[in-house]
């Protein structure tokens, strides 16, 4: 079993520290590997905002640097950790610059045989923000998010320590991930998951002319096809996806009544780029 854990800070400070006591608490339970990609020492540079990924595909990014790497250990990984401090009332850039360049994914989602832990330290203020935020991402991203833990950790510099509460928090969370991670079944789709699946289905079942790339993804996937539920097969509650249904009906209208006016007319072109 593998974990990955994408470190938002840019030192081993108390969100590494925090990381560190979730790996303990899965070590203690089972074998279980580790892998940190410390976000601060990686080869990952800001998007540049061409709109290649989207358009063209991932592997035409004009950026030369780590990020197909990056991918692989997602993709390699059974877990992931997303870890941020607090840094301006959210995550950090170096967290954003990850999740930025990897944008693509929110709208061609792929990580869904993976669950994810969120993870965030804070001097005060924002935690539930960056977890909100962090959960977000992942989920629209496909994975199962199975738990989240936001501490307040006021401590700079020395030896980093948590309070007992925080410690069973920690310990409680990687008994959580551990135990999601043995079961190999998938949760089934919150409320909000499912919204979000019927309007990116409705969005790129429409505009194929102006995301053809997302289009064919989608296409191929399967997940035009009537009487789909979800992205992957799991059991979905009826009145979700009845409500999803309904919503699909209502963008439709809006999304045709845009497209007729040009809002999503692309003015993108490689050679712009
Ligand atoms: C540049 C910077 C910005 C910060 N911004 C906030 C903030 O907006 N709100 C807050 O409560 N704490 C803030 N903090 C405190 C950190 O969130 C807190 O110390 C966190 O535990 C640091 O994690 P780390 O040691 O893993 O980097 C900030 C710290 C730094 C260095």
């Amino acid at each position: 079993m593998k974990v990955l854990v994408i470190m938002g800070s840019p030192h081993k400070g108390n969100t590494y520290a925090a990381a560190k006591k979730i790996e303990e608490s899965m070590r203690r339970r089972s074998a279980v590997e580790f892998d940190y990609l410390m976000l601060s020492e990686a080869n990952l540079s800001p998007c540049r905002g061409c709109f290649v990924c989207f358009m063209k595909g991932e592997g035409f990014c004009p950026i030369e640097d780590d990020a197909s790497l990056i991918l692989q250990r997602l993709e390699d990984a059974d877990g992931v950790i997303f870890a941020s401090p607090v840094f301006g009332m959210n995550v950090t850039g170096l967290m954003k610059t990850f999740i930025d360049r990897f944008s693509y994914v929110f709208h061609r989602p792929r990580f869904f045989e993976k669950k994810a832990l969120l993870l965030s330290t804070t001097g005060a203020l924002g935690q539930k923000d960056v977890i909100k935020y962090l959960d977000m991402v992942a989920r629209i991203w496909g994975f199962e998010v199975v738990t989240g833990a936001g501490l307040i950790t006021p401590r700079v510099g020395g030896t980093r320590w948590f309070t007992p509460e925080q410690e069973d928090e920690l310990d409680l969370a990687g008994k959580k991930f551990l135990e999601a991670l043995r079961r190999k079944t998938r949760r089934s789709p919150s409320f909000m998951d499912v919204i979000v699946f019927h309007a990116q289905r409705c969005s790129f079942n429409i505009l194929a002319e102006e995301a053809p790339l997302d289009h064919e993804y989608w296409k191929e996937h399967g997940w035009f096809d009537p009487g789909r539920r979800y992205y992957v097969d799991v059991r979905v509650n009826p009145l979700y996806n009845f409500i999803g249904l309904l919503a699909e009906r209502v963008f439709r209208r809006r999304i045709e009544r845009d497209r007729i006016k040009g809002w999503y007319k692309s003015t993108y072109s490689p050679k712009n780029t």
